[in-house]
């Protein structure tokens, strides 16, 4: 008796939370409007393959060590060969469900693993920066096909010469933004979408400023002309406030881009007095506060855990307040895992929006 009481208490608190859960708490927000439909993104710098191997996805893959058998905590420590970090990158987006995935740093070798890895439900844009083809560091957006289609994109440089392969000047790399127009295909109807995705300068604050300025007009355009949400994700090499900040300033409006090149703004512009006021919002700034979790810093270097010497917040996902999305979620997650080995010496961060 006492047995089917507490089987009965245990079914009834069950039955009470689900009902809480279902019916007044998870779809309130959801079903208060029947024309938008949610997705989770995400950009996490790699850091570039600079310990090369020749060992294959499926040698990695076939070396995997018996998940039952307790690791060696922190057995590692280091940056360790992307043939290692690779399997922890794709596990970790994986199971975070998003639908874009925008990275920095991957070299071609790295772009093709990820494809191999996150599998063919995975498409993906974006070209090497050093010649427009496949030489250097790409800042590709993937993107799963089940979900999302891809309407059209492009690449340019950020210098002066935004149409060519080129460098700025007294910048430590060539640099790119990849831009993407794409549909989300959701079951209340299609939604389009644009999509930017950029690593700026690690040595030149111009550059940053700069090429901050030309993503801003960019986006602002793809507002102009779609008349729909935009967003811009990226490791800025700088962080929201100090001196190194203009960046960032710049593309939330709290600084006036700088001057860019006059055929980039022509091919650009939009008519005097529309979205005059356009800037961008940090969506970590703007998401619903309890919905923001995880870490602050982004970048963590690959110290040994509790150093955090080197934390800093420099990757970042805005939204256009030409608006059309909320930002319902924001989250960075972490690298580290307990065999000591960290994916990058960057977090990912993931973004949950509504469009
Ligand atoms: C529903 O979505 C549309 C289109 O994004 C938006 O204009 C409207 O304000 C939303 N309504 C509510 C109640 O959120
Ligand atoms: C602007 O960029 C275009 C295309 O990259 C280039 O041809 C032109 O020379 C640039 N203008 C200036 C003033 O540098
Ligand atoms: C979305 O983009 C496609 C391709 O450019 C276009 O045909 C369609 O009209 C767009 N939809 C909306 C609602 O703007
Ligand atoms: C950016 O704006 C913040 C205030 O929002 C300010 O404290 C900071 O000094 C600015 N950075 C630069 C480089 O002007
Ligand atoms: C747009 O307006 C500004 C002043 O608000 C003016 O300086 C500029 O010349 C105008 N541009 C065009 C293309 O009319």
């Amino acid at each position: 008796m006492q047995g089917l009481i507490i089987v009965h208490f245990v079914l009834l608190t069950f039955f009470c939370l689900k009902a809480t859960s279902t019916w007044s708490h998870w779809p309130t927000r959801r079903s208060a409007n029947t024309t938008s439909s949610s997705m989770r993104i995400s950009t996490y710098n790699l850091r570039y393959d600079s310990m090369p191997d020749s060992i294959t996805v499926q040698e990695t893959l076939a070396s995997l060590p018996d998940p039952l058998v307790v690791p060696q905590y922190l057995g590692k420590s280091g940056e360790q060969p992307w043939s290692t970090r690779r399997i922890k990158v794709a596990q970790h987006l994986l199971t975070e469900g998003g639908v874009m995935a925008s990275f920095q740093e991957g070299l071609v070798r790295q772009v093709n693993d990820l494809q191999q890895l996150l599998g063919d439900d995975w498409s993906w844009i974006g070209v090497g920066r050093d010649d427009g083809i496949q030489a250097g560091e790409f800042s590709p957006v993937f993107y799963k096909t089940t979900v999302v289609d891809l309407i059209s994109w492009d690449t340019f440089w950020l210098s002066n010469t935004p149409f060519e392969v080129s460098k700025f000047p007294g910048a430590g790399s060539l640099r790119i933004c990849t831009a993407g127009r794409f549909t989300l295909n959701s079951p209340t109807g299609p939604t389009n979408f644009s999509y930017l995705n950029t690593h700026l300068d690690d040595q030149s604050d111009d550059q940053r400023r700069l090429g901050a300025s030309l993503i801003l007009a960019r986006a602002k355009y793809e507002a102009f002309t779609t008349n729909g949400p935009v967003f811009i994700t990226g490791d800025f090499n700088s962080e929201s406030t100090g001196s190194d900040s203009g960046a960032y300033n710049i593309t939330t409006g709290v600084l006036p881009p700088v001057p860019i090149n006059a055929t980039f703004a022509a091919t650009y512009a939009v008519p005097n007095g529309t979205l005059d006021n356009f800037i961008m919002d940090d969506l970590k700034g703007v998401a619903p506060r309890f919905s923001v979790s995880g870490n602050f810093a982004t970048y963590t270097g690959f110290n040994s855990p509790g150093d955090t010497s080197v934390f800093t917040r420099i990757d970042f996902v805005f939204g256009g307040n030409n608006g059309d999305w909320t930002a319902d979620g924001y989250r960075v997650g972490t690298s580290l895992t307990d065999d000591g080995i960290l994916a990058s010496d960057h977090r990912p961060v993931f973004a949950d929006i509504s469009i």
